[in-house]
């Protein structure tokens, strides 16, 4: 990987000074240089997400995953534990398993056939002792660990920074929501089916700023919803909920129902669930998750989620919730790979999870309406911001782009119950700014 630095201190300052007027230089979208930034000092040292732990529940499991360019085996091994290595032989470099899942008990590369067992181990050697001699040490050659692998409510993490901070720290007052998303059931959730994949030709700050910040793009982006009559008229309805600003460039966005709509508590989760959300959340987070219709944000960099209720299909259904995890892999500068995970709370009916499922395909899933709605605009805002115009790097250019809405003049909620700062509606900038302010800091450090 050619490293960056052809973009001065000077000129990184002068963004996240803009930024901090609400503005965004609109080059940041698709230049390969801050690309290159991007990549060493963003994703080579915060956490990235791998996988869920339902998803490898017995030993010799495996999934094969990326942390932007890094090939990884996340494992299960025979005693029980989760590792991650890179997913590269020793000997050579090949892959070492080009399989998307399965399980097995020890891993043979395809290109000259070492072996190498769940604890990452190089067992087999064809014709080890004949061609390398009866002193040749294997354990000198097993595989190379992900140096970072910690996990959350089942959430596993890998980071390449060895001296990162721990995964909590990271995610610092974000674990609280995150309890409400995951950790409200006893036994917490599951991954459903297998992760999705789909690339999308747009810059990943793009799609992680959307999901993290921007509900105001719903009434128009979304529009065919309410032409069908799945969504309100009221061009406003987007707005009601709050926005809670976090540190580290995180945020969460709850949004309830419009004033005078009557919306099932818990997102309309089966009753059956209620009693364990008391045993398992405080009175604080209960009263947050009673009044969210959608919960949705974007834990920096690249890894967001969507918890809407949404119809399953059929026109008398009723709506049904899902939980939809999302990582935008950075591929280039204008291109991602999205992995989309559906998950469900293990302990609901299994009618339910099969219409959260449903209900996910149809709206967040690769062909579902709402994403080929922002699809669509992602990559058309990546198009108009190659040119001439757009790429100007002079300070004194008015390329910039707007990011105002609600800049001094919406105050934060006072008695909010959770951690955070907390604005009293959705439609607004406060998470996008700090998302963009935690960037430039990252990249100045
Ligand atoms: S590259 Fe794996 S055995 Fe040679
Ligand atoms: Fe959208």
């Amino acid at each position: 990987m050619e490293r960056g630095g052809t973009i001065s201190r000077d000129l990184l300052e002068s963004v996240r000074d803009k930024i901090r007027q609400g503005l965004l230089p609109q080059w940041v979208f698709s230049d390969p240089d801050i690309y290159r930034e991007e990549l060493h000092k963003i994703f080579y040292r915060t956490w990235q997400f791998l996988g869920h732990e339902s998803e490898i529940p017995q030993p010799g499991d495996f999934v094969t995953r990326w942390m932007v360019y890094d090939p990884v085996l996340l494992l299960r091994d025979t005693d029980g534990q989760v590792q991650a290595y890179l997913n590269s032989c020793t000997h050579r470099g090949s892959p070492l398993c080009v399989e998307d899942g399965g399980n097995k008990k020890t891993f043979t590369c395809p290109y000259h056939g070492w072996t190498f067992n769940t604890k990452g181990e190089l067992i087999g050697v064809i014709a080890g002792n004949k061609v390398y001699g009866e002193e040749f040490d294997r354990s000198e050659w097993a595989l190379r660990k992900i140096p970072r692998l910690e996990m959350v409510h089942g959430m596993i993490f890998g980071c390449l920074d060895p001296q990162a901070p721990p995964l909590l720290e990271f995610l610092g007052d974000l674990k609280w929501y995150w309890d409400i998303l995951l950790g409200r059931t006893d036994h917490g959730v599951e991954v459903r089916g297998v992760p999705h994949r789909w690339v999308i030709r747009t810059n990943w700050k793009i799609s992680s700023d959307n999901f993290g910040g921007d509900p105001y793009h719903t009434a128009m982006t979304h529009r065919s919803a309410v032409e069908l009559g799945i969504a309100p008229k009221d061009p406003l309805y987007g707005s009601y909920g709050y926005q809670v600003v976090l540190d580290r460039g995180h945020g969460f966005i709850i949004s309830t129902a419009p004033p005078g709509l009557q919306m099932p508590p818990y997102q309309g989760l089966p009753e059956v669930l209620w009693p364990e959300f008391e045993r398992n959340l405080l009175p604080a987070q209960r009263s947050v998750f009673q009044k969210a219709v959608v919960m949705v944000g974007t834990c920096f960099p690249n890894l967001s989620w969507v918890s809407p209720m949404h119809g399953t299909g059929g026109p008398d259904e009723p709506l049904t919730t899902f939980i939809n995890f999302r990582v935008w892999r950075p591929l280039a500068a204008n291109r991602i790979e999205v992995w989309s995970w559906l998950m469900v709370d293990k302990d609901a009916p299994e009618d339910f999870k099969e219409a959260s499922y449903r209900s996910y395909i149809g709206s967040f899933g690769p062909a579902g309406t709402l994403e080929q709605d922002d699809c669509e605009i992602w990559t058309r805002v990546v198009e108009s911001s190659r040119g001439f115009m757009a790429q100007n790097k002079d300070v004194n250019y008015n390329n910039v782009l707007n990011y105002l809405m609600g800049l001094d003049r919406v105050k934060p909620v006072d008695d909010w119950p959770g951690p955070g700062v907390a604005y009293p509606t959705c439609f607004l900038d406060a998470i996008s700014r700090s998302f963009y302010e935690h960037w430039a800091e990252m990249l100045l450090a």
